[in-house]
């Protein structure tokens, strides 16, 4: 059969397709969630979450120095703050002696070129679960909520972040966030927006490693409807307007669409949160057998690279690391 054209051919051996791939998964690109909670010298696995930790200060801090070896260079860290800790405003959260700051301070101090991305929402310190102030009929109170936030982004800055990272989904963060650092001298403490944050169930298992479930009600005055696309591009140029030096698409897979939307919407870095939940189900199907482990995460993550996402934040992150070293190629 004469054809004129025959795609087969780039496709007859691994090195012609390494010569045509399109993308590729590289350490470089990952952020590596962390959770870090208060004690000495242990961890706790996250049931939901096989091979995801909470560690205390001291171990976390190892394990940053092993990823770092690794060649993950960032991590995005989150506090299981202990439930005596937490109050109705969520003040814990710009305590300078709190476990996140505490946490920044350590790793810094061990791996100073650790890039330190620091979670910016009130959820993991009010005692009603939620990411903002509520009032007595269980509103969430945007302005008030901004106040505080600012507060505690300026305290992590002030213990050693790079980026701060609000993940809330309050109106006039990113403006309000960017004038505080910079009225406290942060001008080059960066912004990583979660812009366009789903209300998502896949947000299940990361709730059970903080102990940070919405005590009642949901998230759905805040973060984004699931059935919306625009509103995410909306939500991006806001967060840009405001000085955003990255932004995020949340979850990940169920909303690779977003994420190649905003990219060709935008012109700075996307970041995708492959999340809990995600994670969860690739660990749970493989723990059955039901599929294969390592092919599917690879997959998976070059699926969000694909969409147009810069950076990924991923909780596969050291085991991608780790086989990447090893010389594995799916
Ligand atoms: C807190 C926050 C959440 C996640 C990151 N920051 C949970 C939520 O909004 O309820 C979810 C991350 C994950 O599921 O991996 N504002």
């Amino acid at each position: 059969m004469q054809l004129t054209h025959r795609p087969r051919r780039l496709r007859r051996s691994p090195s012609i397709r390494g010569l045509v791939k399109e993308n590729h998964l590289s350490v470089d690109d990952f952020i590596y969630p962390m959770f870090v909670m208060e004690g000495e010298n242990n961890r706790v696995e996250v049931p939901s979450m096989p091979e995801a930790y909470r560690f205390t200060l001291d171990l976390l801090v190892k394990e940053v120095e092993e990823n770092y070896a690794l060649g993950i260079k960032a991590i995005a860290l989150f506090p299981a703050v202990p439930e005596e800790k937490k109050d109705l405003t969520g003040t814990e959260s710009f305590n300078p002696e709190g476990l996140a700051q505490r946490a920044i301070r350590a790793i810094k101090a061990a791996v100073a070129d650790v890039i330190i991305f620091t979670d910016v929402a009130l959820d993991p310190f009010t005692t009603h679960g939620h990411d903002g102030i509520i009032d007595d009929n269980g509103i969430i109170l945007n302005d008030e909520t901004v106040e505080v936030l600012v507060k505690m982004a300026v305290s992590q800055a002030a213990a050693g972040a790079d980026f701060v990272s609000p993940s809330d989904m309050m109106d006039g963060r990113i403006g309000a966030i960017r004038q505080g650092l910079d009225n406290a001298g942060f001008e080059n403490v960066g912004i990583l927006a979660y812009s366009a944050k789903y209300a998502s169930a896949y947000y299940g298992p990361f709730r059970d490693a903080l102990g940070s479930a919405p005590k009642s009600g949901d998230k759905k005055t805040y973060q984004m409807d699931p059935a919306n696309s625009r509103e995410a591009i909306k939500e991006v140029y806001l967060d840009i307007a405001e000085g955003a030096d990255i932004v995020m698409v949340k979850p990940a897979l169920a909303y690779l669409d977003i994420i190649a939307k905003v990219k060709d919407a935008t012109n700075v870095p996307v970041a995708a949160y492959n999340v809990s939940g995600e994670y969860a189900m690739v660990k749970a199907a493989a723990q059955l057998g039901w599929i294969d482990e390592k092919k599917v995460m690879f997959e998976t993550l070059l699926s969000m690279k694909r969409a147009g996402a810069d950076l990924i934040l991923t909780y596969h992150a050291k085991s991608v690391a780790q086989l990447l070293a090893t010389g594995y190629r799916p």
